[in-house]
């Protein structure tokens, strides 16, 4: 099996991007953490972050036929972005959402999400843990067919 994980906009500056909403911990930390459990779980990942919208639709693009199930924070672009809502349709692939802060106690303009239409589960405000119960929700679903 293999995993793909996209992370959106502003997410590689991680630790140093509003560490009260979003902590102090890097993004290569969180790449550490992905690639851990994706190690454990007997996986192959593979981590892309573009702070691009076009970038994003492209790579989900690429998955089709080559991965077997995606991770994505599409960060600002979930609020915004029928692009990658479609994109995410287009290759059908499962796919979790993830946000490390709770969206839902945030602001109104965060409480839409275009991407979530197109994942099977959502997952908010647990930080990096939040990418580990993503994966492991898709290998154990990937391991259950
Ligand atoms: C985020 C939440 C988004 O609203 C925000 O634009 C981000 C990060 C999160 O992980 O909590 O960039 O996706």
């Amino acid at each position: 099996m293999k995993i793909l994980v996209i992370n959106g906009p502003n997410l590689n500056m991680l630790g140093i991007r509003e560490p009260g909403i979003y902590g102090k911990r890097s993004y290569r930390e969180l790449c550490a953490l992905i690639e851990k459990t994706c190690a454990e779980k007997g996986v192959e990942c593979e981590i892309f972050q573009s702070n691009h919208e076009g970038a994003i639709v492209d790579r989900i693009q690429e998955a089709y036929g080559k991965e077997d199930a995606i991770v994505i924070n599409p960060a600002a672009y979930t609020h915004t972005s029928v692009a990658i809502l479609d994109a995410l349709k287009a290759v059908a692939l499962p796919a979790v959402e993830v946000h490390l802060s709770e969206i839902r106690e945030r602001e109104p303009f965060r409480q839409i999400s275009y991407a979530g239409m197109a994942c099977e589960k959502t997952i908010t405000g647990k930080g990096f843990a939040g990418y580990r119960e993503a994966i492991i929700y898709l290998v154990d679903r990937f391991e259950r067919k």
